[in-house]
């Protein structure tokens, strides 16, 4: 069937009208309204189901799985191998991440697959002599990498949920790899870029990612990753335990104390992956269910949704300076939140149910000055003494299949490659997630470094995560699964694409389109994407008190959105993402966003 064509809901109109009296604001008005012509053709109707990932030929793996007859965990089983072949910058074996589940009875679940700290790491392992962070040693490397857990999590996953036998969801990517596929432009590029620089100190990664020629690769050839077939096709037939004890652990293991890493045979033997109650909130009716610590994701969506609604933002327009100037206090506070109490519920006590309670976030907001900004340090009390950023690559994936079960998953290396280490033999990049600790402690920064106890490194710990993988239902219906990529931007990408659709009437797609705007605490900025903010608006926040700056597009939010006319999922591949594409059951309808 055809996507259902376009209506602009009633507050969107409201807002047409505004910008008729206020010409000024015609681009952010536009892009708000996803205003990319013809943007909507590129959205694929599932009403069998739907993968909507960042990598097309994973995309058609997991809408395959779905045909065969598997459910959406299955399908988000698959899809996550897959693209740990097609998606090497993030998708991955050798990082971590979490998925939320919603069964069609209304019960939902998550699964945690974080990374751990190994067991001889230590608070201080990343300052140098000196005392100061030695971020050379975050970005690159062994000592970057945590202890793997996306094999265990999707096996755990699989085990609670999965319908189709385990071999079947692991062998499409093997064959993948084994095989080869055709890569695109960005794929090119980005493996020429990562050889000439980041890989080249390590030969594991040249050997599996370099063309076999040694010249560049150019869009169209084929990669075939021989090694990583041959770790996959182990995984496909011994089950997980393939990777964490056996060969792969042992080269892993080697290729670490020969290196200067501490992963050991034991800690991954030893790393175990955890089903945990999602964190799940009310928002203007809908139930709004995502991930809990060691994410910080789920948590600070629901706080700013909170607050949101006990300012009644809903009522005002998106593009007027007090709307944006409120959200953006909303955001300092979970912000801050989020440094003071988040880190590994198996190490600290994450008070959840007190940060989430109503009279809290109706406090918090009450606390709000809505005639200036407020001053991130001076909120923080004494909690910043000193003069950092989220770089890289994570990517999100959503499922939804024909019996109503949805799965948001969002992955992560950390930095784009991780630590762009493969241990030889191996054939897959490990992640520098341990660069996602607090890297010194009693060290928070005006720039963004942050040093409170929560996630300081111990060993066996879970660093903190912003991964946000989200689903919203209203009625006891799904209305959107979401998450995105952008360290900790991901959680703010959420909250715009949730309120987009909940307090805005957005379709789908315009709540993806809509330039997207960040704000973390610290460094105390208010981000917005290139082009995203009129000239006078941009002045009114400026007069506010708050530090506005631009950059390039933020976030990949590739999501699956219900039609409430239709009851039609449609699968939404952020544009932000240049390979990204949403694949319905049966494969048939695969689409990608226009150039
Ligand atoms: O877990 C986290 O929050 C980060 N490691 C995610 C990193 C990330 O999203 C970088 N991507 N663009």
């Amino acid at each position: 069937p055809p996507p259902p064509s376009p209506r602009i809901p009633e507050p969107a109109a409201g807002i047409i009208t505004a910008m008729l009296r206020k010409p000024a604001r015609f681009l952010l008005i536009l892009l708000l309204l996803g205003g990319r012509a013809g943007a909507a053709a590129d959205d694929v109707p599932g009403p069998d189901g739907l993968v909507v990932s960042a990598s097309r030929p994973a995309s058609k793996v997991g809408g395959a799985v779905l045909a065969a007859g598997g459910n959406a965990v299955d399908a988000a089983v698959a899809t996550g191998f897959a693209l740990a072949v097609t998606y090497p910058a993030a998708g991955n074996i050798g990082g971590g991440g979490f998925m939320v589940v919603r069964q069609p009875d209304g019960s939902a679940t998550s699964f945690d697959f974080r990374e751990t700290a190994p067991a001889n790491a230590r608070p201080d392992m990343f300052l140098d002599d000196r005392g100061e962070i030695d971020t050379d040693r975050i970005e690159a490397g062994y000592l970057a990498v945590g202890v793997p857990g996306t094999v265990r999590g999707l096996a755990l996953a699989h085990a609670r949920l999965g319908r189709l036998p385990w071999r079947d969801l692991v062998e499409p990517a093997a064959r993948l790899a084994r095989d080869g596929f055709p890569i695109s432009p960005t794929l090119a590029a980005a493996l020429n870029r990562e050889l000439a620089g980041p890989m080249r100190p390590f030969p594991g990664s040249v050997a599996a990612y370099g063309k076999p020629d040694g010249s560049p690769w150019q869009a169209g050839d084929r990669l075939v990753l021989a090694d990583l077939a041959v770790t996959l096709e182990a995984i496909a037939t011994d089950g997980p335990d393939a990777f964490y004890t056996g060969r792969n652990a042992r080269l892993v293991a080697e290729a670490m104390a020969a290196n200067g890493g501490l992963i050991t045979r034991a800690d991954l033997a030893a790393y175990t992956a955890r089903e945990r109650p999602p964190v799940c909130g009310c928002f203007l009716g809908h139930e709004v269910i995502s991930m809990g610590p060691p994410s910080s994701g789920g948590t600070a969506l629901l706080q700013m949704l909170g607050m949101f609604e006990a300012l009644g933002l809903e009522r005002l327009p998106a593009d007027s300076a007090e709307a944006v100037h409120l959200t953006t206090e909303i955001r300092r506070r979970a912000y801050l939140d989020r440094a003071r109490y988040l880190g590994d519920p198996d190490f600290v006590a994450v008070p959840v149910d007190r940060l989430l309670a109503r009279p809290y976030l109706q406090r918090l907001a009450a606390g709000i000055d809505r005639e200036q900004a407020a001053d991130s340090r001076q909120l923080a009390g004494d909690l910043v003494g000193h003069p950092g950023s989220d770089s890289g690559e994570t990517t999100h994936y959503s499922i939804v299949d024909g019996e109503g079960m949805a799965v948001a998953t969002t992955v992560t290396l950390e930095g784009s490659y991780g630590s762009h280490v493969v241990a030889p033999g191996t054939g897959f990049l490990l992640n520098n997630e341990m660069g996602d600790f607090n890297r010194k402690p009693g060290q928070t920064t005006a720039s963004g470094e942050i040093g409170t106890p929560p996630n300081q490194i111990a060993p066996a710990k879970r660093m903190l995560s912003s991964m946000t993988p989200t689903i919203v239902t209203k009625d006891d219906r799904v209305v959107l699964v979401t998450g995105s990529p952008g360290g900790r931007t991901i959680i703010i990408t959420v909250f715009d694409v949730v309120t987009g659709v909940v307090a805005r009437g957005l379709e789908g797609r315009a709540a993806i389109d809509a330039a997207r705007f960040h704000h973390q605490w610290l460094p105390d900025r208010l981000i917005v994407e290139r082009g995203g903010l009129p000239a006078d608006l941009r002045r009114q926040l400026e007069i506010l008190g708050h530090t506005v700056m631009e950059r390039g597009s933020q976030g990949a939010a590739h999501s699956i959105w219900i039609s409430p006319q239709t009851g039609t999922p449609l699968g939404i591949a952020d544009h932000r993402g240049p390979d990204a594409a949403a694949a319905a059951a049966p494969p048939a309808a695969v689409g990608e966003p226009s150039p």
